[in-house]
């Protein structure tokens, strides 16, 4: 495993459309790997294969202390609303006000190419709805209600 350099804001890869995983192989194991040691080292608790500078449908999130790994994933269904604090690691600074979806659905692959779903609600769902957006070059600034204040954070 190795810790990979990660893209910031006003990279322009970040803004760009990622592509389905196709090969489900040790090369794709081995960048999950890796990115699970970037978050780590990072202290993140989400992490796009973008934000490491490969334009795959692939991130992962730490949640209930484990890590999911979601590749080609489609939002199946959403629910309610709820607005928080969030940031990322791929911009500095600052996080923001969001509002999100409350419980999401997911379907998914894992790294071995088999079909998975996922429930999860509160900040897990904006976890996974948040990477999600990275596949698709988006980023919660461009959702932001506001950027978020020191009492925001506290909260
Ligand atoms: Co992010």
């Amino acid at each position: 495993m190795a810790r990979r350099n990660l893209l910031k804001l006003g990279e322009p890869l970040l803004r760009k459309k990622s592509k389905p995983v196709t090969n489900f192989d040790g090369r794709l194991g081995e960048l999950l790997d890796d990115m699970a040691e970037t978050m780590k080292a990072y202290e993140g608790m989400g992490l796009a294969a973008v934000q490491v500078g490969v334009l795959k449908r692939a991130y992962i999130v730490e949640a209930d202390k484990k890590i999911y790994e979601i590749i080609n994933p489609e939002i199946i269904k959403t629910n309610g609303e709820l607005i928080d604090v969030e940031g990322c690691l791929s911009v500095e600074g600052y996080r923001g006000i969001v509002a999100r979806p409350e419980k999401v659905t997911l379907k998914f692959f894992d790294r071995h190419g088999e079909p998975m779903t996922l429930d999860a609600e509160g900040y897990a769902a904006r976890a996974f709805l948040h990477e999600y957006d990275h596949l698709d070059g988006v980023l919660f600034l461009d959702k932001m209600i506001r950027k978020a204040t020191d009492e925001d954070v506290k909260e």
